[in-house]
């Protein structure tokens, strides 16, 4: 499976989809750059996120908030108090690990030691869960089977926060063949600091965003006396956050720099959990509607147990990665919560008074949270697919049309004959309208295959027919069929089928 995303990673570095941040130096570890057909991608998820969120509804209007907010905002947030992971440092290796997200494996093994002790090893490994930890301990403890025979019982599996500190003694740390060199578990603040202005004082600390909803809290009463919006509204951001988490991994899905596309969605609190249920529902649909069709997508309803204490309700939205499944989006009922410390830390009025039924109220939130990097990790691994085609094997992302970063390709067959002009108009016109691309370079099979990975739904060739007819060859990406439409009817042609007209019977 970690194959398959070897596979991914290396397609898109090759492509120009996602670099590692400052790579030439060396890179950064939880940084990531988006290349120039990764932009396009992440561009068009999170327009196609504002498109069906904001613009085309009566009841949303956006937001765009600075990323340094007064730090009073993250201590009414709760951020500055509790926004932390438990870290584990090996003194051994000097390797950082999150506490959370370390299992022990306890083995007993038959044979003895030299001194004619009972064998047993305490292993530490690392993942999302226990089955990704077991994965990364499995190698270590067939070392030991060999020297001290197979362990009759399967190991106990603990997390590694549930060891006793007696016990925590006797754990081999992830990276090394000691026990005892990990360190008790501290909490972490996951808040980038810094300072504004000349003095690198105390007074003078401030936080990156760990996450775009506080500004939408902050600026409430403000949007409110806009006097554009009555309950129920939403207010939708778009933005860069950052944690400084201390295991940046799978590749861009836990990074130390991100971007957020979040409602907060406000109403009376007699309506709040019919709008949880409509968004919970909305949200998934809309991963089905652009192409996550598959049963690697689902969601999941937070057990009672797992609440924040405010909390009423919270669903994932939940991907099966090549490395896990693990949560795309997160949409909770978070009632009053926000408001409420928000009012009680600033000391203004952010209640809301309804005209129609003369009642002042804190209105109730429902907030769907997701990450325009998740989503854009889920769009590539689901549309990374590898088929043969007539013989030949290829590598094609399988973008929804709407989210490819290239619309169309625009080819000339072969240099010569005034193919190259026509197919350069044809480009031309195109481009006004779509994101195209033009290419003469190679043989045109060889063309075909860069387009299919990089997601290009279409190509059109100029040949020699078009010579004499003015027709052009389409060609779908998913299908490989081909047909011929009318040069000058192209744009139509293409608009319709990325509008998800039908691809013709090949012709
Ligand atoms: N305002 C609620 C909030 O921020 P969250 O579950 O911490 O909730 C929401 O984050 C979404 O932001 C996640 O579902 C995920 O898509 C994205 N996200 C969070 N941390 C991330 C990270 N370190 N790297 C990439 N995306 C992240």
């Amino acid at each position: 499976m970690l194959d398959e995303m070897e596979k991914l990673v290396s397609l898109c570095k090759r492509r120009g989809f996602i670099f590692p941040s400052s790579e030439v130096y060396g890179g950064i570890n939880g940084f990531w750059d988006y290349g120039p057909l990764g932009v396009e991608l992440k561009r068009n998820i999170k327009d196609a996120w504002w498109a069906d969120n904001v613009r085309s509804r009566d009841d949303m209007v956006g937001l765009d908030c600075s990323i340094i907010m007064n730090p009073r905002v993250w201590e009414a947030s709760g951020h500055v108090g509790g926004f932390s992971d438990p870290m584990v440092d090996c003194r051994a290796t000097k390797e950082r690990y999150r506490a959370d997200q370390m299992y022990v494996f306890a083995y007993v093994f038959p044979r003895t030691n030299q001194k004619g002790e009972p064998t047993e090893a305490w292993l530490a490994g690392l993942g999302g869960g226990p089955e990704e930890a077991a994965e990364a301990v499995e190698k270590r403890a067939a070392k030991l089977a060999k020297k001290f025979g197979e362990p009759t019982d399967p190991p106990a599996v603990i997390p590694y926060l549930q060891v006793s500190a007696e016990d925590r003694e006797k754990v081999i740390g992830p990276a090394t063949d000691e026990r005892g060199t990990l360190t008790e578990p501290r909490s972490f603040n996951l808040m980038f600091k810094t300072f504004v202005g000349a003095l690198e004082s105390e007074s003078n600390v401030a936080y990156l965003r760990p996450e775009t909803a506080q500004g939408i809290f902050a600026n409430f009463k403000n949007v409110v006396d806009t006097g554009r919006v009555k309950l129920p509204f939403g207010i939708a951001q778009i933005g860069k956050s950052f944690r400084n988490e201390i295991n940046p991994r799978n590749f861009t899905f836990r990074s130390r720099e991100f971007e957020q596309m979040e409602i907060e969605f406000f109403c009376r609190p007699d309506e709040s959990q019919e709008w949880y249920a409509y968004w919970r529902n909305a949200r998934f649909r809309w991963y089905v509607d652009h192409g996550l069709q598959s049963d690697r997508l689902r969601l999941r309803d937070h057990e009672p147990e797992e609440l924040a204490f405010y909390s009423k309700a919270t669903a994932d939205i939940e991907y099966a990665f090549p490395f896990g499944t693990s949560e795309l989006e997160g949409i909770a009922h978070r009632g009053d919560y926000d408001l409420k410390q928000h009012i009680q830390h600033s000391g203004k009025d952010l209640s809301y008074f309804d005209e129609e039924r003369k009642e002042r109220f804190v209105p109730h939130v429902v907030e769907p949270s997701a990450g325009a990097d998740r989503a854009t990790l889920a769009f590539l691994c689901e549309a990374y697919i590898e088929d043969e085609v007539g013989g030949e094997s290829r590598t094609v992302l399988k973008f929804h049309p709407r989210l490819a970063p290239v619309k169309a390709a625009v080819f000339p067959l072969v240099k010569r004959d005034g193919m190259p002009e026509k197919a350069e108009a044809i480009y031309r016109e195109l481009k006004r309208r779509f994101n195209v691309f033009y290419d003469e370079k190679g043989a045109i099979g060889r063309r075909y295959r860069r387009q299919d990975e990089a997601g290009t739904p279409f190509c059109i060739t100029v040949d020699s027919q078009t010579l004499t007819d003015g027709t052009v060859t389409f060609r779908d990406r998913d299908t490989c069929r081909q047909w011929r439409v009318p040069g000058e009817g192209a744009a139509r042609a293409l608009d319709d089928l990325l509008q998800g007209g039908s691809v013709p019977e090949a012709s």
